[in-house]
């Protein structure tokens, strides 16, 4: 069979947002991506041409190589030709609004990641574990006051991660919900409840408007946090951010902005879905909430296969600076390469059983954060966060079930349950 072309019909769906309001299909897209076309090309009208790549393995062998397939140059989320035009056009000639860690490559990359990098690492993350239960606690007692009802998602999911986050980076409270709002607005566009009320989401138009409302807005808020952060430096990641020199020289503008946006934006919305990806599964498993009760212990692994399964950001793409030879194929200098986190993360020959969930699995080195040097800065806060979450509340759930059909977002980049609907008991 000549697989190196997909057919259209076959992979067209994961082009378009409304797909991924169904993770079934999409689950069973990729299942016949991995086994019929696991290194393929789709050429979808009105895109360049993408190398889907859906095996864990090659994606880990792509983003472990940073100088060779790049972020900075394209689209990092995939983007069409108009889209891409319009982009530069609106940019002088950028393929992205925002120059975030994502968004750069070496040597750059790594002189702003320096900027915060202490400060998420491991043991930096550990001392902050009472500040965080302190937040998971009140948020526990959040949840008992709602029983026996709540959309766990909506009223509750979409809060506790953004407060964390925000608190550490040193954002008060009043300004959370709109943080929330910009986020919902940049990463759900296309989605009909949370998308820009009057935006109209197949018009590549449209979105480039959105983003540049959110960028406004994100830069009319941070310039007033980076002078009052410069004037007086206090001890948290806003203050990094503001005086975070690179080689000698303040941070440019834009990527300070940005900066600021991607830990208002990816630092909690990516969480949000897991916890709520979380409780949908211990809502629907049976015997999976008495076997955390029953052993406590197995909280940190529920949270790691959480995130495998729920694998918020979906994809990111790469673009080959070389010639480059992966799965027998050529890819070539220039080419763009889609890679499917949520594929890999279930790919039968990197994870026995890929579609069981198993708290218990040993080791589960997934993808979800992504590999190399872009690895998600924000891993060990999103670990410990989430742990100190189902801490709180796993002993207090006395019943659980979901209570309706859960709802997840139409995003193709960052994807989560918007609703869980449950009726529980809580002590
Ligand atoms: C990067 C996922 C939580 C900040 C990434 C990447 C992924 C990811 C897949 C890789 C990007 C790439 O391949 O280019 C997640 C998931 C989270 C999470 C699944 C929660 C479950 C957080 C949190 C923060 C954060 C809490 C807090 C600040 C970042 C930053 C980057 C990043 C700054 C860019 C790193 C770089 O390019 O060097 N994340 N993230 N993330 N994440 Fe997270």
């Amino acid at each position: 069979m000549d697989n190196l072309r997909i057919p259209l019909d076959l992979v067209a769906p994961i082009f378009a947002p409304s797909t991924f309001g169904d993770r079934d299909r999409v689950h069973e897209i990729f299942r016949t991506l991995r086994r019929d076309y696991p290194l393929s090309i789709a050429e979808v009208p009105g895109y360049d041409p993408h190398w889907i790549v859906t095996r864990y393995d090659d994606i880990r062998e792509i983003t472990r190589q940073d100088e060779i397939f790049l972020s900075s140059d394209r689209s990092k989320t995939l983007a069409s030709q108009y889209a891409e035009q319009l982009m530069r056009d609106y940019t002088g000639g950028l393929p992205h609004i925002y120059r975030t860690l994502v968004h750069m490559d070496e040597p750059e990359h790594t002189d702003y990641r320096r900027v915060t990098a202490a400060e998420f690492m491991p043991q930096a993350i550990m001392k902050l574990e009472p500040k965080v239960r302190a937040i998971a606690k009140r948020y526990a007692d959040r949840l008992a006051g709602m029983a026996p009802h709540c959309d766990f998602a909506w009223d509750l999911a979409f809060y506790y991660p953004l407060e964390v986050v925000l608190t550490i980076v040193g954002i008060p409270e009043k300004d959370h919900e709109n943080m929330l709002r910009l986020t919902q607005w940049l990463f759900n566009y296309a989605d009909p409840e949370l998308k820009r009320p009057g935006s109209d989401p197949t018009d590549p138009g449209e979105i480039i408007k959105t983003w540049d409302i959110v960028y406004a807005e994100f830069k009319d808020y941070y310039d007033k946090v980076i002078a009052d952060r410069r004037a007086c430096p206090r001890d948290d990641v806003a203050s990094l951010i503001a005086n975070g020199s690179i080689n000698g020289c303040p941070m440019e503008n834009r990527a300070a902005i940005s900066y600021f946006a991607i830990a208002a934006t990816a630092g909690h919305d990516t969480t949000s879905a897991t916890t709520a990806t979380s409780m949908w599964k211990l809502a629907e498993e049976p015997g999976l909430l008495q076997r955390l009760k029953d052993n406590p212990k197995l909280i940190a692994g529920f949270v790691e296969e959480s995130i495998r399964w729920a694998t918020p950001i979906q994809h990111f793409v790469r673009s080959a600076k070389e010639d480059y030879v992966l799965r027998g194929r050529q890819i070539k200098k220039g080419d763009l390469l889609y890679l499917s986190y949520i594929s890999g993360n279930r790919d039968e020959e990197a994870f026995p059983d890929p579609f069981t969930f198993k708290p218990e699995r040993s080791p589960n080195r997934h993808i979800g954060f992504g590999y190399g040097g872009h690895i998600c800065l924000g891993q060990h806060l999103a670990r410990l966060e989430m742990r100190c979450f189902w801490e709180e509340v796993i002993p207090r759930l006395k019943h659980l079930e979901m209570a309706g059909e859960g709802r997840m977002t139409e995003s193709e980049l960052v994807c989560g349950p918007k609703h869980v609907p449950i009726t529980f008991e809580m002590a």
